[in-house]
């Protein structure tokens, strides 16, 4: 496909990407805005944001928001459909975190972030952005999954249960949305080389941890290009699902 082809796909779609201050998020703000999408960048920190912002010119903004924060997401989702002056017709539910700690080392806290982060906060941007597209009757979620969504790993006692959990509710999504014009998509990655990964330091751990070598795992990149196949697609394609690991 040419450069050309390639930045009009997505012309005129407003996108919201949770999680786009580094990692998967920022990976696919960044093609949603080469494909021609204009795109709000979701996550904590205002100057990772910024910076991000800025080096993709006019075509995105940052909202400092936190996710877990119900409040905050309310405020976000206002402030992102006045800059956009009109609804968005895109979310990527990406914003997660990863305690990885065996079941008798994980905290309570510890178990309920990770659910709020990474369950609760995704229903937060479906309740916010849902109503208007599916009063435009145009729209497209997308979560970002796991391969922890369907199996249960080791050290992954409150990671794999939120996973689970977002892709039943991917699920429910996609039930409550078919025909209706607003479609739902689960991407759903092995282990992909990010900051994610620092505190577990796969690379440093004995050779039966079973887990790959951070050069082994996918790139954000690959993430990106799946979420946006996804997205591109005709408007009477629904992609339910994609299950992506390295090779
Ligand atoms: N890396 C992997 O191996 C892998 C594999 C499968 C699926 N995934 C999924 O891919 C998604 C992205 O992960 P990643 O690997 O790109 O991780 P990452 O590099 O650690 O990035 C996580 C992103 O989420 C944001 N975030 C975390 N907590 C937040 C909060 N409370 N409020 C707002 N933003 C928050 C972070 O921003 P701030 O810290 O600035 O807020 C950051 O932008 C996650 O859902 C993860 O579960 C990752």
């Amino acid at each position: 496909m040419s450069d050309a082809i390639a930045g009009t796909l997505l012309t005129g779609a407003r996108a919201v990407v949770t999680g786009a201050s580094r990692g998967v998020g920022e990976a696919v703000a960044r093609s949603l805005v080469a494909a021609g999408a204009q795109v709000a960048l979701i996550a904590r920190g205002p100057a990772a944001l910024e910076g991000i912002a800025r080096s993709l010119g006019n075509r995105a903004f940052g909202i400092p928001c936190d996710v877990r924060d119900s409040t905050a997401v309310q405020r976000a989702v206002a402030k992102i459909t006045e800059r956009f002056e009109g609804a968005p017709t895109i979310l990527v539910n990406n914003a997660g975190v990863f305690p990885f700690a065996p079941l008798q080392e994980l905290t309570i806290d510890e178990f309920a972030a990770a659910v709020d982060a990474n369950l609760i906060a995704p229903f937060r941007f479906i309740r916010g952005l849902l109503p208007a597209m599916q009063a435009a009757r145009h729209g497209h979620i997308v979560t970002i999954g796991s391969a922890a969504d369907r199996a249960a790993f080791p050290g992954n006692g409150a990671y794999a249960p939120t996973k689970f959990g977002a892709r039943a509710l991917h699920e429910v999504l996609r039930g409550e949305t078919r025909g209706t014009g607003v479609r739902a998509t689960l991407v759903s990655p092995g282990p992909i080389d990010t900051a994610i990964w620092d505190a577990v330091d796969p690379d440093n751990r004995d050779g039966k941890s079973g887990l790959p070598r951070r050069s082994e795992m996918l790139r954000p990149v690959d993430v990106a290009r799946t979420v946006l196949f996804a997205l591109t697609q005709p408007a009477h394609v629904n992609i339910d699902e994609l299950r992506v690991s390295f090779s």
